[in-house]
């Protein structure tokens, strides 16, 4: 599914990224974690394909075409779904609309006419079910005033409505009442299937008793220090990040 090689990444002439391998095969959960400025969503951007990021060395690779020429609208057609750290806000635009658009464009980009009315409006009632959303939020502006929470949950509404085949959910868990957590973790674990994949950005182990990833690694300044089983974000939580730093030789 996913191929990431040897990446180097800077902004602004300064290098985040330095060297990163990772492999995400079709079917599996990757979590990432790593301290405050380790580089966890530069990583993510860089995915995304962001522009403000310079990759300097090294492959992203989806599903074995290189995405260096392919732009993020691009990428996102051709399934890689990024949730922010900090979602915008788009005074104006309803959630419902947003999603219609979102969808379409997608539709259009694989030479698909748009999707029915009818069926626009089936897809959002199931998903906004499945993830306990309020009806009354589907009209609101996108993102404006939403609390924190709404701000994530609706962003797993956008995946589920969007079915990715990568999803790289950027601490969508930070802000989350536990009652969201599961909801948003159980939206996550319903739309994983052995086509799709996901890497999950998280700083708290508590999220992965929900969602059990394959593989953990930890990121320290730029580079994956260390890779795992889910045991490893048990260890992480036990021991902090200076056991890391500490035996990671950099
Ligand atoms: N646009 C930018 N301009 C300058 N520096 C940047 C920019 N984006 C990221 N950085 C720097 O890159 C480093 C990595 O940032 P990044 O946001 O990837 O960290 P992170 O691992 O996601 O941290 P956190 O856990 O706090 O979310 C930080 O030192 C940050 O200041
Ligand atoms: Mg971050």
């Amino acid at each position: 599914m996913l191929q990431i090689k040897n990446l180097h990444a800077s902004v602004e002439g300064k290098e985040i990224l330095k060297g990163i391998n990772l492999e995400v095969k079709a079917g599996e959960v990757h979590a990432i974690m790593g301290p405050n400025g380790s580089g966890k969503s530069t990583l993510s951007s860089v995915i995304a394909g962001k522009e403000e990021f310079d990759v300097t060395e090294g492959q992203v690779i989806l599903q074995g075409e290189d995405l260096e020429d392919v732009s993020p609208e691009e990428r996102s057609h051709k399934g890689i779904f990024l949730s922010f750290q900090y979602p915008v806000e788009i005074p104006g635009v309803s959630v419902t609309n947003f999603m219609k658009t979102a969808i379409n464009e997608g539709r259009k980009a694989r030479g698909l006419e748009d999707m029915p009315a009818k069926d626009m409006l089936k897809l959002i009632r199931e998903k906004s079910e499945m993830l306990e959303i309020d009806r009354k939020f589907l009209s609101r502006s996108l993102n404006q005033g939403f609390s924190g929470g709404e701000k994530k949950r609706n962003e797993i509404f956008q995946m589920a409505m969007l079915e990715p085949k990568l999803a790289i959910l950027d601490e969508t868990d930070s802000g989350l009442d536990i009652d969201a957590l599961r909801i948003v973790a159980n939206g996550v674990n319903k739309l994983k299937s052995k086509d799709n994949a996901v890497i999950l950005i998280t700083h708290y182990q508590r999220l992965l008793d929900y969602i059990v990833p394959d593989f953990v690694h930890v990121l320290h300044n730029g580079k994956i220090v260390k890779s795992g089983g889910k045991e490893l974000a048990l260890e992480l939580e036990e021991k902090g990040y200076d056991w890391i730093k500490n035996e990671a030789v950099v």
